[in-house]
């Protein structure tokens, strides 16, 4: 065993000095003389035999990971009778650790040990005797750290290099163990750092770039390597000193890319915790699509405007040398991943949408610009002058505002007061920050300006300070404060998606979305339509347009209500759905009903004569006094919004009841057109208000018993009503009079065919966790939406099919005067052919209604039939909300019928 430990020891110390590898207080040692050896060749004589491998930190941090590594290697090595450079970062969060060191960190001996015992214990692991293999080189990692040292900016590039260097010679050990012919080296033997125009010192020793160009002695020295496989560092390479460099953090990917590029690799593989590229962080928008192909121009634009899956630097050395990059999941080896090289055809359209954060904007202003020869030349001079990189640029007659990325400059408060005092010389300087910079990258970004109105409208809530369209016509870029970008990006993406800006039908581009992949989905129940057909065609014969209700469907979804415990009373919202049996179907389950008119509660009690007033809430917008005074008299909850009602009407309030309707400063939903909080929105008394309606109450001994909000509909976020039972609760506190506290509706529903259903147990979880912090507090919720939205369908037979153009549509006698959410919302109804169903040949079509307008569209972009024919029966899903009840008679035409059915 000692034999074989010493045989590889040596082997990984093979052409380097300890102490060079550490800090470089002497010059480093000569080039060792490799001995001669034919080099191992491919099976083409043309062909590189290099497949490069590059491994991050959580993909060398266990041994689970470090089998995956070696099964790679051997596959490669196999298969494609490849030989093997494997590039290692650090172990997880170890180069985090060691920047404390370089920082000055007081605690840095414990940091040692501790990262000491972390190597030993992963070389335990792996089955290696850790103490032998690593110990010089901790001992020397132990010797450098001594506080008293000048820190000096070579020594903290020597400390930064121990990650990769320890983590490579755990892995080399572990690869030999398996049997594999794997030779450690050094990466400083081979990879030069390059001194770039206007480096500072900084930057050419801890964020250097290396030189790569095509350089064949280089090559054929590397090929007489005289293992098969070999395994280096990320991260590092040699200053012109001799001394070490690092590439700056991210760094691992570049060293692969340069390897890649300098062997002129078959490929360059970069092993992450991802399973490729996305078209937006997937942490932030789970609908992000993978993209499958890009090429290396988009590729770089993703990376540098926020991806961070691939560092911006590592596309340059592949794409000069033509090297293609695949970007593979080290947990999920099977997938297939991102592929960046040059020979993608180009798809136009927005491949993602990333964004920066910490970006400083500085502002100059002057009047003295105007038509000024060299002013800007005088203020950019100063940039360079502290050392800082201009990324975009906004400028008008007066005006110059400029960003800095703090990820390619040294952006502190010093040296931005620097700047500042600098600047003032000649303008007005303003920093702003923090603001964030969010990017639409793809080819053709000129060309889609038409289809990104809906983007322009969602930034036009917000304070834009610059806009920036690269004349490279691949990005578009927006920068606004911080602040206002949270929350933001899943927005954007599903706008871009619905508009076509960004072509997600496009399978050689994107593939399935980060919820598909991972799994994370919940699964969406069989519609109850499927299984009954043949009795849907049947009922329709002559008697389309036609709304059909499921009434089993709407009680299933009332039972899973009524099973959340912390909810003590449920009124159903009918405005959602006011057909008769609906409204019985829901009085047995116990619910009661939230009306907002004066039709709507007589029509209530004329469906349901015995209903008790105390199960009805009464909720008007803007409505008249008789309409409150209805209320009254028929003894339901009223809810109110405003003072001016009271300052107007006090008899109608004077020693009544009322629950009061807040606006919670913010609104949600599925569209702009159903948030009802906000300052954009009619409803709701905003919380400054509340003393004075409070007060405005009691003069009248009007007694506020419920505090009531609803911020919006289809909410697909379940801890938006833990949230607001929070604040109603604590809001609630200082009233002192409320005994019920309601949430509204809002619950959303699974639209779209990749849309989850609601997390109900989140969701009920969100509330019991509330309703033990105030247990005095009924609760009650108003939902109307998620009780029968999809327990209903509209049936319509098509009238005609056209092409025009290129485009298909087939014509329906239903349109917006049937279903109304797809030309009001742009809503998504899936819709099938129900006289075809068992069709698997489909084309795409639109598909439109009767009504004389270019609005009276009830879907876009749909794979139907291609033999979709007049007579044919469609139907268009989840319409039993907000369908029938918001039909017209808009050109005429006439109202759709409706029917419920009942399995009993
Ligand atoms: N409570 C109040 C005070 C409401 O204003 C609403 C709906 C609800 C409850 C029920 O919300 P739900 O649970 O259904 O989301 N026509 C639009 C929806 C408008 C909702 C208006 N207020 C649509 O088709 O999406």
């Amino acid at each position: 065993m000692r034999a074989a430990e010493g045989a590889i020891r040596k082997r990984l110390w093979q052409g380097c000095a300890p102490d060079w590898i550490c800090v470089s207080r002497r010059p480093p040692p000569p080039m060792p003389v490799l001995p001669a050896v034919r080099p191992l060749s491919s099976d083409s004589p043309t062909e590189s035999p290099w497949v490069v491998l590059k491994f991050g930190g959580t993909s060398v941090s266990s041994a689970d990971r470090w089998r995956t590594v070696a099964q790679l290697t051997s596959d490669r090595s196999r298969t494609e009778s490849a030989r093997v450079l494997v590039v290692v970062s650090a172990l997880a969060g170890v180069t985090n650790e060691l920047q404390r060191i370089t920082d000055g960190a007081l605690a840095a001996p414990h940091v040692v040990e501790s990262l000491i015992a972390r190597h030993l214990a992963l070389a335990a692991e792996l089955g290696l005797d850790g103490q032998a293999l690593l110990g010089e080189q901790l001992d020397l990692l132990r010797e450098s750290v001594d506080p008293t040292r000048e820190r000096t900016l070579s020594w903290q590039a020597g400390i930064l290099a121990q990650g990769e260097l320890l983590s490579s010679m755990l892995g080399a050990a572990f690869l030999r163990a398996q049997g594999l012919d794997v030779g450690w080296c050094d990466a400083r033997q081979w990879l030069l750092a390059r001194g770039r125009p206007n480096q500072n010192a900084w930057a050419q020793r801890l964020s250097a770039a290396c030189d790569t160009a095509q350089d064949v002695a280089w090559r054929a020295r590397f090929d007489l390597q005289p293992t098969r496989s070999l395994i280096t560092q990320g991260f590092i390479a040699r200053h012109a000193d001799g001394g070490t460099v690092v590439l700056g953090r991210g760094g691992s990917d570049t060293s692969a890319s340069c390897f890649g590029a300098l062997l002129r690799a078959r490929r360059v593989e970069i092993w992450t915790d991802v399973p490729g590229m996305f078209s937006a962080n997937p942490a932030e928008v789970p609908d992000a699509r993978l993209l499958n192909r890009l090429d290396y121009a988009e590729a770089q634009e993703i990376a540098t405007t926020g991806a961070k899956v691939l560092h911006p630097r590592s596309i340059g050395p592949c794409r000069d040398a033509g090297v293609p990059i695949a970007i593979l999941d080290t947990s999920r080896p099977e997938l297939p991943g991102t592929v960046i090289d040059g020979g993608a055809s180009t798809v136009p359209g927005v491949k993602a949408i990333s964004r920066r954060e910490g970006i400083v904007l500085v502002s100059m202003e002057t009047i003295g610009m105007w038509q000024q020869v060299g002013f800007l030349a005088d203020i950019f001079e100063r940039f360079k002058r502290h050392g800082l990189s201009i990324d975009l640029i906004g400028s008008s007659e007066t005006n110059v505002t400029v960003s800095l990325d703090p990820h390619e400059n040294l952006v502190n408060s010093n040296v931005l007061e620097a700047l500042a005092a600098d600047l003032a010389e000649v303008c007005r300087v303003k920093i702003i920050a923090p603001a964030t910079a969010i990017t639409l990258v793809g080819r053709g970004m000129r060309s889609l300006l038409h289809k990104l109105s809906g983007i322009w409208a969602t930034f036009g809530r917000e304070r834009v300070h610059l806009i920036s369209q690269s004349s490279n016509d691949l990005n578009l870029t927006f920068v606004i404060d911080s602040a206002d970008a949270q929350g933001l990006l899943p927005q954007l993406h599903a706008e871009l998606v619905r508009s076509g800006a960004m072509p997600v039908q496009d399978r050689t581009v994107f593939g399935g979305s980060w919820r598909e992949i991972v799994g994370s989905k919940r699964a969406r129940p069989i519609s109850w339509w499927r299984r009954r057909v043949d009795g849907l065609v049947a009922m329709c014969v002559g008697r389309t347009p036609l709304y059909v209700y499921h009434l089993p469907t709407v009680r299933e979804r009332a039972r899973s209500l009524c099973a959340v415990g912390a909810v003590d009373r449920r009124y159903y919202a009918l405005k959602a759905n006011p057909h008769a049996a609906v409204l019985r179907t829901l009085e047995l389950e116990g619910f009661g009903f939230e009306c907002v008119s004066r039709g709507e509660l007589e029509h209530l009690f004329a469906s349901l004569p015995e209903l008790d007033a105390a199960r009805v809430l009464f909720t008007p917008s803007f409505a008249q006094r008789a309409e409150y005074e209805f209320a009254y008299a028929h003894g339901v909850t009223l809810t109110l919004d405003n003072i001016e009602a009271l300052r107007n009407w006090p008899e109608v309030f004077r020693g009544r009841r009322v629950w009061l309707r807040l606006d919670l400063g913010r609104g949600e939903g599925h569209h702009e057109k159903v948030r009802t909080g906000g300052s954009a929105a009619k409803f709701g008394l905003p919380v400054a208000s509340m003393d004075a309606f409070v007060a405005h109450a009691r003069a009248l001994d009007l007694r506020i018993d419920g505090l009531h909000a609803h911020l919006g509909s289809g909410v697909d976020t379940p801890a938006h009503w833990r949230s607001v039972y929070a604040e109603l609760a604590g809001l609630a506190d200082g009233i002192g009079t409320i005994s019920t506290i309601d949430i509204g509706g809002g619950l959303p529903i699974p639209y779209k065919p990749d849309a989850e259903p609601l997390d109900l147990a989140a969701w009920a979880a969100g509330l019991a966790e509330i309703k033990a912090a105030w247990p005095r507090y009924a609760l009650a919720i108003e939902p109307g939406r998620f009780l029968v939205a999809e327990a209903g369908v509209l049936l319509t037979h098509v009238n005609q099919v056209v092409e025009k153009d290129g485009v298909r549509r087939i014509g329906c006698d239903a349109g917006m005067h049937t279903l109304l959410r797809p030309a009001l919302y742009e809503a998504w109804h899936d819709i099938v052919n129900l006289s075809r169903v068992a069709d698997s040949v489909c084309d795409v079509f639109e598909v439109v209604g009767p009504i004389c307008e270019s609005s009276d569209v009830l879907g876009r972009q749909r794979q139907l039939p291609s033999a979709t024919h007049a007579g044919d029966l469609m139907l268009i899903a989840d319409a039993g909300a907000y369908g029938a009840v918001m039909a017209s008679r808009y050109n005429l035409r006439g109202w759709p019928g409706e029917e419920a059915i009942d399995d009993a």
